[in-house]
């Protein structure tokens, strides 16, 4: 038996011990009870179920219509990004030097995908020379850096990230990034005769609740190609890809997957290569955070994880979360009620002010755990005031 430490998570060698898990590395328990019961750390502990994960990747794997890349920004821990390769995904999109040098250490023979479609000169460079041969851009300007850092981008494959609606994403990520249909046209004319090969790309939004959206922007994209007159090599279409959350219930994976497929043969797309970057949907079912309760001041809990920990979605879009107190059997949240959550910073906006349900008589020193936090949770987790947490744990439910 393991005893956790706040450093357990950086012992070394970790997969050649009975008590690792061997493709995630970390200290393996069956129940999340068992971890706490050995923990002797101050703040919350990360969660990650790799049978969770791996069942996601297979999903993936085995629908999606076309080549899966992991968006590591979802969740960057290596953990999780070995979990993923061990299953089979071999392709990852990166957004930075940082995560060009993580998935290098972690996943040897990775292919990388920088999709960020604005990026310094430096990242062009330190990609290029790191073997990175996908870039995205969505204007001119970002077409000339790279043609500039890369000697003219003979070797590259360009992908063309095109402004989209985001009408049924319970998270947009329109208005920042993606060129205008003339635009469009125009970048796409002047990538072609320079890159190896080229390709749009597209995010429909993250949480996205309506499968339409994906066959909306493809026939998006076969009127964007005939206007350009040029020939594309691939299709990028993006994250999007939703779970379950309370009170979003998305259809099917699967629903999705035949949508996708579907406008593809519609819109004569089957033989161009086809991409897809989840992140939200394979690793957020495959994470949980288990914080404690340090005080109840009636119907407000302060806990030690919050707003700028894994709850950063909770707190700032006021999303909601499955959460259960550890050791309660289940099937008994019948005597619940609602709380006010309370982060340990000494920030007062630190508060996730839409209600949870949680057991009645629920007091300090009970443990909480809150699911599907394996995305965007961990990873937009700071160290602010001195409460984030490095300790993560594989439990094999
Ligand atoms: C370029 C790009 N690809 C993929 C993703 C992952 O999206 P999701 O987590 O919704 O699947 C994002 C999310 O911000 C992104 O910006």
């Amino acid at each position: 038996m393991v005893t956790l430490s706040a450093s357990v998570s950086s012992l070394a060698q970790p997969a050649l011990l009975p008590d690792f898990d061997r493709p995630s590395g970390l200290p393996v328990f069956q129940s999340v009870k068992e971890a706490i019961a050995t923990y002797e750390g101050e703040t919350a502990i990360h969660v990650l179920y790799p049978r969770t994960i791996a069942r996601a990747a297979a999903t993936f794997l085995d629908g999606f219509p076309g080549k899966v890349l992991y968006a590591v920004k979802a969740n960057p821990h290596p953990a999780i990004l070995r979990v993923l390769a061990s299953s089979g995904i071999r392709d990852f999109d990166i957004a930075s030097i940082r995560e060009i040098d993580l998935v290098r250490s972690t996943v040897p023979g990775a292919v990388l995908y920088l999709m960020h479609p604005v990026k310094s000169r430096r990242t062009v460079r330190y990609a290029y020379a790191a073997g990175v041969r996908h870039m995205a851009f969505d204007c001119l300007d970002e077409l000339s850096k790279i043609f500039e850092e890369t000697d003219g981008a003979g070797d590259l494959t360009l992908h063309l990230r095109l402004a989209v609606p985001n009408g049924h994403a319970a998270m947009p990520l329109a208005g920042k990034f993606g060129a205008t249909f003339e635009d469009a046209v125009t970048c796409l004319q002047k990538a072609r005769p320079a890159c190896a090969r080229l390709g749009v790309s597209f995010h429909v939004g993250s949480q996205c609740m309506d499968v339409a959206d994906y066959r909306q922007t493809l026939a998006y994209v076969r009127k964007l190609i005939d206007q350009a007159g040029v020939a594309i090599d691939s299709i990028d279409c993006g994250g999007g890809f939703p779970v379950t959350y309370p009170g979003m219930t998305p259809p099917p994976l699967t629903t999705y997957f035949s949508t996708i497929k579907a406008a593809l043969r519609s819109y004569g797309f089957e033989k161009l290569e086809i991409l897809g970057e989840p992140g939200r949907a394979l690793c957020a079912e495959g994470g949980s955070t288990l914080t404690r309760v340090e005080l109840r001041k009636g119907q407000d809990l302060y806990l030690n994880d919050g707003g700028y920990g894994s709850l950063y979605d909770a707190a700032r879009f006021e999303w909601n979360f499955p959460a259960h107190r550890v050791g309660d059997p289940a099937g008994t949240a019948n005597n619940s009620a609602e709380f006010r959550l309370f982060g340990p910073t000494c920030d007062a906006s630190d508060v996730i002010a839409k209600p949870f349900r949680l057991p009645a008589d629920i007091q300090e020193g009970d443990w909480i755990e809150i699911g599907h936090l394996g995305a965007y949770g961990q990873a937009l987790s700071t160290n602010f005031n001195g409460f984030q947490s490095d300790t993560t744990v594989a439990v094999m439910a």
